[in-house]
């Protein structure tokens, strides 16, 4: 066997050895009344296409988030994220909170935290404009 074979080969099957360990992906029903919705449409498409697969409980997922170990690292962000702040409850939050919510929503979106590297890298549709991020801050801003 050359050597590139003997790496690849458990790896391979290592790979295809873990797809067995089962696992069940947590869905939450969406209460429509809850979710964050705004008149302003270029907001609401900014949200929809760079935010809330993390921040909220409907994630598009694509197929290879049905591949472990790729399902476990999902999961453990969209927990994460949507612990941290959640569109679909949005308007369950006590005012004070939404305040607070908006102002690190600016925080994290002017310091180019948001969305995260590894998501932009895959959904490079994500990878926000200078145009896009000011339509978000002064939105946020002017809650
Ligand atoms: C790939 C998943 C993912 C995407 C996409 C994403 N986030 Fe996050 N977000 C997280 C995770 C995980 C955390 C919590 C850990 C952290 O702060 O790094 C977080 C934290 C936050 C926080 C809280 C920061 C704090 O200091 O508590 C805000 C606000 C936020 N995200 C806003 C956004 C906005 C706005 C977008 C879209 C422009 C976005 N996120 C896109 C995963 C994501």
């Amino acid at each position: 066997m050359s050597k590139t074979k003997k790496i690849l080969v458990p790896i391979v099957l290592i790979l295809g050895l873990i797809q067995f360990i089962p696992y069940q992906r947590i869905e939450i029903p969406v209460d429509a009344s809850a979710k964050f919705t705004t008149d302003n449409v270029e907001v609401q498409n900014i949200l929809d296409k760079a935010c809330m697969d993390c921040h909220s409980n409907e994630t598009k997922y694509p197929w290879y988030a049905n591949v472990v170990p790729v399902n476990y690292f999902l999961a453990n962000h969209i927990t994460e994220g949507t612990e941290h702040l959640n569109f679909s409850e949005w308007n369950s939050y006590p005012l004070e909170d939404q305040k607070h919510a908006a102002e690190e929503i600016v925080e994290v979106v002017e310091k180019k935290e948001m969305p995260m590297l590894f998501y932009w890298l895959i959904h490079w549709d994500a990878k926000l404009t200078d145009a896009e991020r000011d339509a978000l801050v002064t939105y946020f801003k002017s809650l």
